[in-house]
């Protein structure tokens, strides 16, 4: 695996390709990225991944400075893969000078659920994907559904300055218990990672009662999920949001969009001790 960190030479390596997938990640990889690794190599060829941790993304009071930065480690999961080139850029690589342009998502889909609690994250993160996408030039690039409100944002992007490459997502990889597999689990103490599947049976409780919803049972969807959000606060979570949107815009959903059988998805965010996790459920 050639692991390169100029973009010029990055160019260099790649000039002709035109069937590359691209990875984009944030390092510390765990099976969920490596799932997403083999979903790029069915999709095109070379495989190419990323690890930045992207300082625009973050928040001043959250994690950019203790977030897990384990390269080595990184890489010899990358190799086994066969990924073909590791993208892992500098600061000083990446902005060479000050980012000042940014991609500003519609406030209707980045300012609601995370952008709302973390302001500026998916104008942080547009920005860093489009340049990546642009030093890359895949033909496809894969994004996990577990940060769902992200991989619609991205899609819609890529839809709205007609980029050419097509953004697939990837299922979400739980461990055996249902928690979500994340870099920022690993901030869980022993007890916290023993709570934390708490969060996704939350979810499946969410679910089992919108999929009860009639005649005999008539809590409404803002019921539902204040019930879920007391039953996380009286366990001991302080959770951010536990809403239940339409698949297709993440916009609020109703009675009518249950009766018209529009997909949906149930999302939330949710701090245990100091560690914030997010996860969602389809319906
Ligand atoms: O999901 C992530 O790891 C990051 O948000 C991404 C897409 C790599 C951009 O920094």
């Amino acid at each position: 695996m050639k692991i390169i960190s100029d973009i010029q030479e990055l160019r260099d390596h790649l000039r002709g390709q035109n069937r590359a997938s691209f990875v984009p990640t944030m390092g510390n990889l765990h099976e969920g990225h490596l799932s997403l690794m083999r979903l790029a190599r069915q999709h095109g060829d070379p495989v190419v991944a990323s690890i930045f941790v992207n300082r625009l993304q973050f928040g001043p009071n959250e994690d950019f400075d203790s977030y897990p930065r384990t390269m080595q480690a990184d890489i010899d999961k990358l190799e086994k893969e066969g990924v073909y080139i590791l993208f892992a850029p500098t600061e000083r690589d990446l902005y060479p000078q000050p980012q000042e342009y940014r991609v500003d998502p519609p406030q209707q889909l980045g300012d609601i659920l995370e952008g709302e609690f973390r302001p500026g994250f998916f104008k942080g993160v547009c920005t860093v994907v489009l340049k990546l996408l642009s030093c890359v030039q895949p033909k496809v690039a894969v994004f996990g559904k577990k940060d769902y409100q992200q991989l619609m944002i991205i899609r819609q992007m890529a839809k709205q300055f007609a980029l050419p490459v097509e953004i697939i997502p990837g299922e979400t990889v739980r461990a055996e218990d249902g928690l979500a597999l994340s870099s920022r689990n690993g901030y869980l103490s022993t007890e916290e990672r023993a709570e934390a599947p708490e969060l996704q049976k939350a979810l499946r409780d969410v679910r089992a009662r919108v999929l009860d919803l009639n005649e005999r049972n008539t809590h409404s969807l803002i019921e539902i999920e204040k019930i879920a959000v007391d039953l996380l606060t009286s366990r001991g979570w302080q959770p951010d949001y536990i809403a239940i949107r339409q698949q297709c815009d993440l916009a609020p959903a109703s009675n009518e969009s249950l009766k018209a059988g529009e997909p949906l998805v149930i999302l939330t965010a949710a701090k245990l001790g100091k560690t914030r996790l997010i996860d969602n459920l389809e319906i």
